[in-house]
């Protein structure tokens, strides 16, 4: 591994507008984060904070009977639980189908399989791709909702949005519960530490499109080989810091991501020297973050990027986060099926 320059912090240069996404967005869909206005982050939590304590069989009436697919062509704990149990306890019924025991395997391409879910009475499909964009293709050949369970090197909006729900209820519980609006100055002062593999790692990407929104200043701290410089370029109030103690002693939250070992291939990462310099372990954090919550989307490898001390420790939020994906996935499948019965109602009024 490079010899990391000891600290890179910088302001962020302008950059160009994103590009737009290649195909026309169904408001149901959940594929990235910066299509979500305040406004409607805001509307997301209110409704996981009301949906999560609502009488569980009332709840079920809610969309009693409706019809989403689960389309998961990468293997899922957290994302494809949380999503099955979210849509079931809106009375949902849910169907999975993965690339290891459907005709995935034999060859059946991305449209084809979203055209056979929808003929059979999906009316919006949570997937899961290996490739980046993967969604807005789904999208555009089925027309249905999309929810974004992760694609590739992309994004996973989901988790961002669990991951700020987690967050708030550490910073502003008037906020998690959505009963004050978001704003551009919610964070502002809370500095966000995201560290490790940022260069593979669509949750990373989806929280530095998400948090500065809010006014968190995101801090990345890697190895060079992991973590470009042209990574502080990728959203406004986002800076490297290559030390990870620097990182540390500012941070409130400390979001650690998997060392990606299925993805290292050709990158000249030494893991002994990668914990040597970013390991989270019971010392570190004592003596540099010990008001921090420690963060993590999972799956966590103990002993790599984190020891077992830190994350069964006071600090580690990692089972709170786990926990408040249900909530977060309930209120973006509602959203999904009231923007489908909204567009119904439109479609049946100009007829
Ligand atoms: N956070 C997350 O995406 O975990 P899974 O891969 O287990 O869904």
């Amino acid at each position: 591994m490079a010899t990391p320059a000891s600290s890179t912090a910088r302001p962020h240069p302008r950059t160009p507008a994103a590009p737009k996404p290649p195909f026309p967005h169904h408001a149901g869909s959940a594929i990235s984060i910066e299509h979500f206005s305040l406004t409607e982050i805001s509307h997301v939590l209110k409704r996981a904070e009301f949906l999560i304590h609502e009488d569980a069989l009332v709840r079920t009436k809610r969309l009693a009977k409706r019809r989403v697919a689960l389309l998961f062509y990468e293997s899922s704990t957290r994302t494809r639980t949380s999503f099955e149990l979210a849509a079931k306890s809106l009375g949902i019924d849910t169907t999975l189908v993965s690339n290891l025991s459907s005709s995935i395997e034999k060859g059946e391409s991305l449209k084809d399989t979203g055209l056979t879910l929808r003929a059979l009475g999906a009316e919006a499909i949570i997937l899961r791709h290996n490739c980046s964009g993967a969604p807005y293709v789904l999208e555009h050949f089925t027309n249905l909702p999309v929810l974004n369970a992760g694609d590739g090197q992309h994004e996973h909006p989901s988790q961002a949005l669990l991951d700020l729900l987690t967050m708030l209820r550490h910073i502003s519980a008037k906020h998690a519960k959505g009963e004050t609006e978001l704003t551009a100055e919610t964070l502002k002062g809370v500095t966000v530490s995201i560290v490790g593999d940022i260069l593979h790692s669509r949750v990373a990407r989806s929280n530095m499109l998400l948090l500065p929104k809010l006014g968190a200043e995101v801090v990345l701290s890697g190895p060079p080989e992991l973590l470009p410089d042209v990574a502080a370029e990728s959203a406004p109030g986002v800076v490297i810091e290559r030390d990870f103690e620097t990182a540390l002693k500012r941070s409130r939250v400390v979001m650690m991501l998997r060392i990606q070992s299925e993805r290292l291939a050709g990158l000249n990462v030494d893991l002994e020297e990668y914990k040597a310099k970013y390991q989270l372990d019971e010392t570190r954090l004592a003596r540099f973050a010990p008001e921090a919550i420690v963060l993590h989307p999972g799956p966590i490898i103990r002993g790599l990027e984190l020891t077992a001390a830190v994350a069964d420790g006071p600090q580690a939020k990692i089972l709170e986060q786990v926990h408040n994906g249900l909530p977060i996935r309930m209120a973006l499948i509602e959203r999904a099926f009231d923007s489908l019965d909204s567009r119904a109602g439109q479609e049946g009024a100009s007829r």
